[in-house]
C-alpha cells in the first residue's frame, strides 16, 4: 500500500514508501482510508515536538474509511462500513483513566497517512450517510475538541472568545453558533477575520492591529467580559484570556501555539472566580457527539485545501505556514 513514513524530526524526513497492508489483530478492524486530515499535533510530532516511541512511524491521527476486514471478537461492526474513529483509541467514553491515554493513532499507533490502518474497535464511529469522508476525516481532533469546549458550557446568549482561525477555533465558531451564542474571534489577518464573519462570527478583532484584544473584548461586552475563552494558543494570550473572561466564566485550555510553559497572574483567578478546564480531545463518544452534531445542524466543515496523497508534505508546510483557515485535508482515495 502507498504511506509515508516519518524518518526523523522534520517535515523534510516524511518520505513516500510502499507497505504491506497490515493485518487486523483481534478485536481490531482494517480500515481502507480515504481521507486524512492535519492538526497541529501532526506537526509538533513531525518536528520531533511531541514524542514517539520510535521511528520510522506512520503519521497522521485524523482519518475516514471503510472497513475492509474484521479482526477476531470484533462485534457491531462489518465489512462495508463507513468509520472515523477517534485519537485516543482506548478511550471509550466516560472518564479518562491514565492507562486509556497512551494509545494515540499518529503518536504511538500507526496513523492516517497510508492507504489502510488497523485500528481497535473501540475507537470507531459510524459515519451518517449525509456526511462526506472528507468531512468526517476533519473531526476527529479538532471537531471533538471544539464539542467538549462548547456542549454543555454555552447556552442562547452566551459570549464566547475564540483565538485565531486554525481547526480547532472554526469547529468552535460553528458549534457556539448552533448553541445560540453570540462569538467574538480573534486573527492576525483581517482577510481571515471577513471569512469568520461569513461563518457567524458577531465581532472580530485582528490582534495584530489591536495586541490589547482583551481590553477589546472588555469594550465589546461592556466591561463584563466572555462566558467562555477557548483558549488554543497558551502562553502568549492566557493572562489576556484571564482579563477577557467574565466573573464565573471558563478558560477552557486547549493549546500550546504561543508556548507551553504558564506564567499568569493568580489573582483575576480568584477574584473572579475562573474555572480553568483543562482538555485532551475526547473520547470515542465525544466524537460520536460532535459527528452527531455536524450532521444534525448541516455544519459543513471549514476545509481551507485539499492535497493530493503525494503531497501531504506540502499540506505540513502550509500548516506551518499558518496560512490557513480551518483544516487542511489530504486525499487518500476519494
Ligand atoms: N488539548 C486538546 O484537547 C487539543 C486538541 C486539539 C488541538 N490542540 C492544540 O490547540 C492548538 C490549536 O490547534 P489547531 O489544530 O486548531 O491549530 P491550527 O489549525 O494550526 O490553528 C492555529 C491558529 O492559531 C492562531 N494563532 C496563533 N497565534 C495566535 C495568537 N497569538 N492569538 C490568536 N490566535 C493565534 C492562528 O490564527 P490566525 O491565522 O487567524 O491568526 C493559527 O491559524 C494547538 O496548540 C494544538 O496542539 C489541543
Amino acid at each position: 500500500m502507498r504511506a509515508f513514513h516519518l524518518t526523523g524530526t522534520s517535515i523534510d524526513s516524511l518520505k513516500r514508501v510502499e507497505l504491506p497492508i497490515p493485518a487486523p489483530a483481534a478485536g481490531e478492524v482494517l480500515i481502507r482510508l480515504r481521507a486524512a486530515s492535519l492538526n497541529y499535533l501532526d506537526l509538533m510530532v513531525a518536528r520531533g515536538q511531541f514524542p514517539v516511541p520510535s521511528l520510522p512511524m506512520i503519521p497522521g491521527s485524523d482519518g475516514a474509511g471503510d472497513i475492509v476486514a474484521l479482526g477476531d471478537g470484533v462485534r457491531g461492526w462489518a465489512v462495508g462500513d463507513r468509520v472515523v474513529p477517534g485519537l485516543i483509541v482506548d478511550w471509550a467514553a466516560g472518564a479518562l483513566a491514565a492507562p486509556l491515554a497512551q494509545r494515540m493513532r499518529g503518536v504511538t499507533l500507526p496513523g492516517s497517512l497510508a492507504e489502510h490502518a488497523t485500528v481497535p474497535a473501540t475507537a470507531l464511529v459510524r459515519i451518517p450517510d449525509q456526511v462526506s469522508y472528507r468531512d468526517a476525516a476533519t473531526l476527529p481532533i479538532a471537531g471533538t475538541t471544539a464539542w467538549n469546549a462548547i456542549a454543555g458550557r454555552v447556552r442562547p446568549g452566551s459570549t464566547v472568545l475564540l483565538l485565531g482561525t486554525g481547526g480547532v477555533s472554526l469547529f468552535a465558531l460553528q458549534f457556539a453558533k448552533v448553541a445560540g451564542a453570540r462569538v467574538i474571534l480573534t486573527s492576525s489577518s483581517d482577510a481571515k477575520l471577513e471569512r469568520a464573519r461569513a461563518l457567524g462570527a458577531d465581532d472580530t478583532i485582528n490582534y495584530r492591529s489591536v495586541p490589547d484584544w482583551d481590553a477589546a473584548v472588555l469594550t465589546l461586552t461592556d466591561g463584563r467580559g466572555v462566558d467562555l475563552v477557548v483558549e488554543t494558543v497558551g502562553a502568549t494570550t492566557f493572562a489576556r484570556s484571564l482579563n477577557a473572561v467574565a466573573v464565573g466564566g471558563t478558560v477552557f485550555v486547549v493549546g500550546l501555539i504561543g508556548g507551553g510553559e504558564l506564567s499568569v497572574p493568580v489573582v483575576p483567578v480568584l477574584q473572579k472566580v475562573i474555572t480553568i478546564q483543562g482538555n485532551n480531545t475526547g473520547s470515542t463518544a465525544h466524537l460520536a457527539d460532535a459527528l452527531r452534531a455536524v450532521a444534525t445542524n448541516r455544519i459543513a466543515p471549514v476545509i481551507d485545501r485539499r492535497f493530493a496523497f503525494d503531497d501531504a508534505p506540502a499540506a505540513y508546510r502550509f500548516l506551518e505556514s499558518g496560512g490557513h483557515v480551518g483544516k487542511l485535508v489530504v486525499d487518500i482515495d476519494p
